[in-house]
């Protein structure tokens, strides 16, 4: 049969079809370098022509991380794969695209805090547009991982703390790079990492042992990965963290018991980069070929960077260690993908669409909608904000006012820092005519000398408003990106305080990967906003907020503490055997700075008592809850209804309170609006046991609804 004649290569055939004729055949060299992910991210560009050369045509995926795009790089070597193997199966190219490709979006934990899973669709659609132009065709994303500790670095990267926030955005994520809208923009393949409880990293350590106990896993840590597995990602990566003692990545209950048997996910498993060899640092495996052994029997199909399925796998089937069938299901699954993305019918990327462009202009508007929606007003005493029309000098103080670099946040990928609008440069160009903007950076990001704090307190006292620009540089969060503390890096603290010392009201932004303390400064502050790290267009929506052209919206989706001593603080925390104050910390009690949910607007809301349709519902019936929430100030604005649960008493004891459900909507002045939740027992009240099995129990459920979690704080 000629080759183009080959089932395998007829796109009319059903995909099974194909698959099981190209498995039937593949020798088991071919099917073991699929099962090999090669990776370019950490390597010098000048070493990617090597690379390149040290490429088997038969190797199944590649990396395509790095500072710049490389489009006939990866059309040369997909050339290799499709023209010089034997069968010419495609290579599959992955990229971290994690909030943004070219564009860059406001970080994850910033995107939570937009209660908006419509703009989270949007802005993964167009990255998934903007990478699929250069070649990529898979996503490591989305990372739903519960923010568990605001040291660890990776938070950046998460939707927040609440699981059921976590999974209506990954829900969203999953779609928007998918592309599974009618009418969108190319899909790449999606991955929900890191499976599973990599956010529980010990002491906030990066790739740290998890102590989870199974009814923490099941009601925090997997329903964001079971809603992903529901709305159709194609892939599942393995995370680095041991797990109660079994590492996550040979974690065969994990991901062969629950993600494949229990949840009926039939996509491809990655490891995560050189997790299989990490195995053995952890304790779990003697040697490469046992970590092997261990990765693919428990699940693993594909391994990330390290390289050991390719050297060990013939050797452990010879012994016996590893069956036929075993490899053979990860070789499907990964043709699965590649058969599902059309990369036997279209393997190359047109290299006209590989142009460096600047990013388009749609995508730029969404980066700064999406930012503004983002941002959080944490604090706005004497409604000191919107700028008022009598400030004439204005000064803008800080290391982060003039920053670039630090807007983009980690995993900014193509992002270009010179095309980033920095607070300052936004400022400067929405200002009113007539008011005088002036600038001093006072002290570095991190580590430097007072030398600047002279001239930023002399601008502060000759100012009207100061606005002062602290926070963290891109490094500070991210992957391998821990701190021991939240404190403000550097002397930021101390310029802070020297500035709020003038007496000049001050207005605080803060540039970050994750909450920071700020309770030494706070009383200080007139005002704060948290900027988060909003991405290219970051500074254009700070200026509208600051100067009310736009109403701010965004409410925490991450509980804000007061020190780091606080940690682990969350709003679903169980409730004490004490009631307050006992059991309190003697000297920061044990409320945070900002509750989950808190943000503030220019204008009021205010809300009407909830309506339930009966008192009462059984398992097999809906209820509906219905609040009214009428804006009563002068502004129009967006409110943000989060709805909580509680269970006062259980068989298995529940969260003082639960995000269950929420909302946006925009309501105009003087306007109102009924927000409603449709209330189904078995999805909204039932609670998972040790075993993930559900439990409905007879009894009465406490329903809240409101901007935030802390007017539910009983005395508890
Ligand atoms: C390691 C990170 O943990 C993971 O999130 C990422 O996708 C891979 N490296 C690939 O870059």
């Amino acid at each position: 049969m000629a080759a183009e004649t080959l089932p395998y290569r007829n796109a009319r055939l059903p995909l099974e079809q194909r698959v099981r004729d190209l498995l039937g055949r593949m020798t088991l060299e071919e099917k073991i370098d699929q099962l090999h992910q090669c990776g370019a991210g950490d390597t010098n560009p000048n070493n990617l022509p090597l690379l390149a050369e040290q490429f088997r045509p038969t190797y199944g995926s590649f990396i395509l991380n790095g500072a710049q795009p490389d489009l006939a790089l990866r059309n040369a070597l997909q050339r290799k794969c499709v023209e010089e193997s034997r069968l010419g199966i495609p290579a599959i190219f992955g990229a971290d695209v994690i909030h943004g490709y070219r564009t860059i979006f406001p970080i994850p934990l910033a995107q939570a805090c937009s209660w908006n899973p419509e703009l989270v669709r949007q802005a993964c659609a167009a990255a998934a547009e903007e990478a699929r132009a250069q070649g990529v065709d898979w996503t490591f994303a989305p990372m739903v991982d519960i923010a568990v500790d605001a040291r660890w670095g990776r938070i950046a990267e998460t939707f927040g703390e609440s699981p059921c926030a976590a999974s209506i955005y990954c829900e969203a994520a999953v779609r928007g790079y998918q592309g599974l809208e009618a009418g969108t923009s190319p899909a790449l393949a999606a991955c929900l990492k890191h499976f599973a409880g990599y956010g529980n990293s010990e002491g906030g350590r990066d790739y740290s042992y998890t102590d989870i106990s199974p009814q923490r896993l099941w009601e925090m840590h997997l329903p964001p990965f079971a809603a992903g597995v529901k709305a159709g990602a194609r892939t599942v990566m393995s995370a680095y963290n041991d797990l109660n003692g079994v590492p996550a990545s040979a974690n065969r209950h994990l991901l062969t018991e629950i993600l494949r048997n229990r949840w009926g996910f039939e996509g491809l498993v990655v490891s995560d980069w050189n997790a299989v060899r990490q195995l053995i640092n952890q304790g779990f495996a003697a040697d490469e070929a046992e970590a092997a052994e261990k990765a693919i029997n428990a699940g693993v199909d594909l391994d990330m960077a390290d390289g050991l399925y390719r050297k060990h796998l013939g050797a452990l089937m010879q012994q016996t260690r590893v069956s036929p069938g075993t490899i053979d299901a990860a070789v499907q699954r990964i043709l699965r993908v590649k058969f599902d993305l059309g990369l036997f019918e279209h393997p190359f990327c047109p290299p006209a669409s590989g142009e460096d462009l600047p990013p388009r202009g749609d995508f730029l508007k969404l980066a700064e909608e999406f930012a503004a929606q983002s941002m959080v007003l944490l604090k706005n005493r004497g409604d000191i904000l919107p700028v008022a029309g009598s400030v004439c000098r204005l000064a803008m103080i800080g290391p982060l006012g003039d920053e670039k670099a630090a807007l983009l946040g980690a995993w900014s990928q193509q992002g270009r820092a010179h095309e980033v609008v920095s607070l300052l440069e936004g400022v400067r160009e929405k200002l009113p005519a007539g008011v005088q903007l002036r600038a001093a950076q006072g002290c570095a990001i991190d580590g430097g000398g007072r030398d600047g704090f002279a001239e930023a307190v002399a601008l502060a006292r000759d100012s009207d408003l100061v606005l002062l620009c602290l926070g963290e540089s891109a490094q500070m969060s991210g992957e391998n990106a821990s701190r021991s503390t939240l404190r403000l890096p550097g002397l930021q603290q101390e310029l802070a305080l020297a500035v709020a010392a003038t007496g000049t009201p001050v207005v605080l932004l803060v540039v970050s990967g994750r909450p920071v303390e700020l309770a030494a400064v706070e009383p200080g502050m007139a005002a704060i906003l948290a900027v988060w790290q909003p991405g290219t267009r970051g500074g254009a929506a700070v200026a509208d907020l600051l100067l009310g052209r736009r109403n701010p919206s965004g409410r925490l989706s991450v509980t804000w503490p007061r020190t780091t001593g606080q940690i682990p603080i969350y709003h679903n925390m169980r409730p004490r055997a004490r009631v307050s104050p006992n059991g309190e910390y003697q000297d920061f009690g044990t409320t945070p700075l900002y509750e989950f949910g808190h943000g503030l607007s220019y204008t009021r809301f205010a809300y009407s008592p909830i309506r339930l349709r009966r008192p009462t519902v059984s398992p097999d019936e809906t209820l509906q809850a219905e609040v009214t929430v009428t804006n009563t100030g002068r502004r129009d604005g967006t409110e943000t209804v989060l709805w909580f649960i509680r269970d006062p008493a259980a068989g298995i004891t529940r969260p003082l309170k639960e995000l269950t459900h929420f909302e946006s909507a925009a309501i105009a002045a003087g306007a109102s609006r009924v927000f409603q939740f449709e209330i189904n027992p078995a999805r909204d009240l039932s609670f998972p046991d040790g075993d993930g099995r559900r439990i409905l129990e007879p009894g009465e459920i406490l329903l809240f609804a409101g901007p935030e979690s802390a007017r539910f704080n009983v005395a508890l």
